[in-house]
């Protein structure tokens, strides 16, 4: 299997759906802010996800729903402006696109000129397939979210595994062609079972990106936050932690506050 070049110098959804056909695995992750993008950036991520979950994780909100437009926007161009090869997609928050397709246009087209991202997320099938396709239809890529969908929390209850029972499985299959039909080119599946999201992968052309949904899907996303161990919280069976930055920057911190008490901070070398 030929790998793409990382010398690629702009990651487009047209890369994406090359790396499916070619078996090369997406790698994504999510960004809130510029310095942490262009960290993702140089490490040639393919794609950064400027997520909702920044309500959570930057905001400090129990859930994803309280985030805003003009908060996502901010995100967003923090994101863009550090990123230079990486596809750059950012979430629609809650309330800016279900039930009203103009103000889900309305809301893209906010997103697409006042960040320069390239491309939206957003939540759902076929209850928001009227939003997607005037989106599209406006020239805005559109990834979809299937499976376990945090803006409908409320409406679920819990944040267990989704889609085990055959009819919502068969459910979301049908959603996964539905955005695929309407010209979506990606879907994001989200804590359902690994041989459902892997039959779904088999079943449409464009790529899926799982977090929580196995390994036979055609890339990973995980929550920046998560994966290098800040956030300590959170600690579901699919989230694999690289680092334990929580203790790292907890260690440095009280070094610095020692130094500064004891007046070791800051020496000669560290003074005009
Ligand atoms: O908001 C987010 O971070 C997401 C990922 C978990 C896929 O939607």
């Amino acid at each position: 299997m030929a790998a793409l070049p990382s010398k690629i110098s702009k990651v487009t959804t047209h890369v994406l759906q090359e790396m499916k056909l070619k078996g090369e695995k997406i790698a994504m992750l999510t960004a809130y802010d510029y310095s942490s993008a262009k960290i993702l950036d140089s490490a040639n991520i393919d794609a950064v996800l400027v997520g909702d979950s920044a309500s959570n994780v930057m905001a400090g909100h129990r859930t994803t729903i309280p985030i805003t437009l003009n908060e996502m926007i901010y995100h967003g161009a923090s994101v863009v402006r550090a990123v230079h090869r990486a596809l750059v997609i950012v979430d629609m928050p809650f309330g800016t696109y279900q039930g009203n397709s103009k103000e889900a246009l309305s809301s893209a087209i906010r997103i697409m000129k006042e960040t320069g991202a390239d491309a939206v997320k957003l939540e759902g099938g076929k209850e928001v397939i009227e939003s997607v396709d005037r989106i599209l239809s406006a020239g805005i890529p559109v990834m979809g979210h299937l499976g376990l969908t945090p803006q409908s929390i409320h409406k679920f209850g819990t944040y267990v595994v989704r889609a085990t029972k055959p009819d919502e499985a068969e459910r979301l299959l049908e959603d996964a062609k539905l955005l695929e039909k309407a010209g979506c080119f990606s879907i994001v599946l989200e804590k359902i079972p690994a041989t459902l999201a892997a039959t779904v992968t088999q079943s449409v052309k464009i790529p899926i990106i799982g977090i929580g949904a196995g390994n036979g899907v055609d890339g990973q996303v995980l929550v920046l936050h998560d994966m290098l161990g800040i956030t300590q919280e959170f600690s579901p069976r699919f989230l694999r932690r690289y680092h334990n930055l929580y203790e790292e920057i907890h260690g440095a911190i009280g070094a610095y506050i020692t130094d500064v008490k004891s007046q070791d901070f800051p020496n000669e070398r560290e003074q005009y």
